[in-house]
């Protein structure tokens, strides 16, 4: 399979065309940033790590029948994966509350919510990626109630299924992120799934695996995501 140019750089990822019109290849940077590219840095082989941690969770989540945009793990930075439009939606699903959810209701890092937390943001670096609702998704026509329906439904197999997953490693999952994509008219889970898109703090410890390791400068930001790894490699 031919690597072929540069379609698009993100913060984190660039992707580029293959030879197969229908599947790019996904290259994980080691580039981190945080509050809006505001805070800029890298973490060493966090590229790498995040490849392998993304593509051992897409592989459970195909096994658990949830579509995704993954094809294979090709080489330590690179997976090759569906072309999809991107819906300009954000999803966020908050189980514990920690990061902007603290901040918008001021309450305390690690208040227990009595149920998970479904947020959309409009995808725009530009705004800082807004909290928005389903109204202005539709208004907007960033995607349709039928995809929004899909889209909701897919995110809250992935909290169910992802929090046993973590939980087994001992790793208790706080929020995360998610994009999804359209690929042949369908909905499938797009992006990727690693401890930039995760708060994991282990159980017992509260020891924080993940980036606010970066956002809030507290050391051993390798060796959480090693950790990480480590786990959901057993
Ligand atoms: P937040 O508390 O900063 O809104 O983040 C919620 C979750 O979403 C957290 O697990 C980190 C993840 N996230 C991203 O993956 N990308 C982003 O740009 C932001 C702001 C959060």
């Amino acid at each position: 399979m031919e690597k072929g140019e540069k379609i698009y750089e993100g913060k984190a990822k660039i992707l580029y065309k293959t030879d197969n019109p229908d599947q790019l290849i996904q290259y994980f940077k080691d580039d981190a940033t945080a509050f809006n590219a505001a805070k800029k840095g890298t973490v060493a082989e966090k590229g790498v790590m995040n490849n392998k941690i993304s593509t051992k969770i897409f592989e459970f989540l195909e096994s658990q029948g949830l579509p995704t945009h993954f094809v294979e793990h090709l080489n330590d930075r690179e997976m090759l994966v569906k072309k999809v439009e991107i819906v300009l939606v954000e999803v966020i699903i908050r189980n514990r509350a920690a990061g902007s959810l603290c901040r918008l209701l001021g309450i305390e890092e690690g208040t227990k919510l009595s149920q998970p937390i479904f947020e959309f943001c409009y995808k725009r670096d530009d705004l800082g990626d807004p909290l928005i609702n389903e109204d202005h998704i539709l208004a907007l026509s960033l995607a349709t109630q039928e995809e929004i329906d899909t889209i909701k439904k897919y995110t809250h197999q992935v909290n169910d299924l992802m929090r046993k997953f973590f939980l087994n490693l001992n790793l208790e999952l706080i929020d995360f992120k998610l994009e999804f994509g359209r690929h042949k008219g369908k909905i499938i889970l797009a992006d990727e799934i690693s401890p930039d898109t995760c708060r994991l703090w282990e159980v017992g410890t509260g020891n924080k695996l993940d980036k606010d390791r970066f956002r809030h400068d507290l050391g051993n930001i390798e060796e959480a995501y090693q950790e990480v790894l480590t786990r959901v490699s057993k």
